[in-house]
């Protein structure tokens, strides 16, 4: 299989989280490809406002709300893209994200709600394209996962879980399908920059972004470049992001002296603070 007929014009994508942040980047540089494009999330109006602006820069773009939380919305969309648009040639499990809260301050259930987002749905979304995928002998599958757990990025843990759980399943799931044309691959992204939640955390504790971040654009182009070059994992970071996450394997009590360097530390902690000051507002 050439990896990059499942991009350009006759191939379509389906790609989740596209509603708003990084996703929105994602979806204009597959778009950019040339291909039909099918944009999820929750929200339908932020939807239809992403479709608008690459449809009126030229992109063949439409869009699909569906809460990915759901029990059955996999096999649902899938279902309902590919009866209304052929079969998928590219799937991107972008959808994700967590609260941001203390870990033992959030009821089970909302701890769980984070990992059936952020690794649940991919898999589902996965298996439910695979069938199609291999009966045509091609497919590309990418997963956005973080480095969060890799550098103990505070106040994460079952988001570090979850995004853990996605480089393995997508090792494994290249491995298994690739043979048969179906390829994998995962972008480990570490903290992204001018669209998605770190920008708006930022925002939120009127911080500036640091050096140590990756505009979002970049997201996008990483994409199109791991399909292209059927690369199986890619680190986006400023400076030797895979070294990184090499040296915190060796080094895990590392984590927590990269986030004071890196500013993370502080910037959690002014986060949970306004998280708790709104909770007590509310209470
Ligand atoms: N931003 C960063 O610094 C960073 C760093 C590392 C990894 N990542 C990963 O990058 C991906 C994109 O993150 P982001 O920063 O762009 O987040 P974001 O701005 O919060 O966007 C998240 C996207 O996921 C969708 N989504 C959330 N809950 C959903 C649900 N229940 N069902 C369907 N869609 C849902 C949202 O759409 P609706 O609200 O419309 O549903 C939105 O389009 C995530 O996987 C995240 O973990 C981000």
């Amino acid at each position: 299989m050439s990896s990059s007929s499942v991009l350009g014009r006759g191939s379509t994508a389906l790609v989740t989280g596209a509603s708003r942040g990084i996703g929105t980047m994602i979806a204009r540089a597959v778009a950019g490809e040339g291909g039909h494009v099918v944009l999820t999330g929750r929200s339908a109006t932020e939807l239809r406002a992403v479709t608008s602006e690459l449809a009126a820069a030229g992109a063949d773009v439409c869009s699909l709300p569906a809460d990915l939380t759901q029990p059955g919305a996999a096999g649902n969309l899938v279902e309902t893209v590919e009866r209304q648009c052929g079969g998928i040639d590219l799937l991107v499990n972008n959808a994700g994200g967590d609260p941001l809260r203390e870990f033992h301050t959030m009821t089970i259930d909302e701890n769980l709600r984070t990992l059936q987002l952020n690794l649940v749905a991919p898999v589902a979304l996965s298996h439910a394209v695979l069938g199609g995928m291999l009966q045509r002998g091609r497919g590309h599958i990418v997963n956005i996962s973080a480095m969060a757990g890799r550098v103990s990025f505070p106040y994460t843990e079952v988001y570090a879980a979850a995004k853990d759980g996605v480089i393995g399943f997508t090792r494994v799931l290249r491995a298994d399908y690739r043979p048969r044309g179906v390829s994998a691959s995962v972008l480990i992204l570490g903290a992204i920059r001018d669209a998605g939640q770190g920008q708006r955390m930022l925002d939120e504790a009127g911080m500036r972004a640091s050096r140590f971040m990756a505009p979002a654009e970049s997201v996008g182009r990483a994409v199109v470049n791991v399909v292209r070059k059927d690369r199986a994992e890619i680190v986006v970071m400023p400076g030797p992001g895979r070294l990184l996450r090499a040296v915190m394997d060796y080094f895990p009590g590392l984590g927590p002296a990269v986030n004071r360097a890196a500013g993370a530390t502080v910037t959690m902690q002014k986060i949970i603070e306004l998280r708790d000051a709104e909770a007590g507002a509310s209470a």
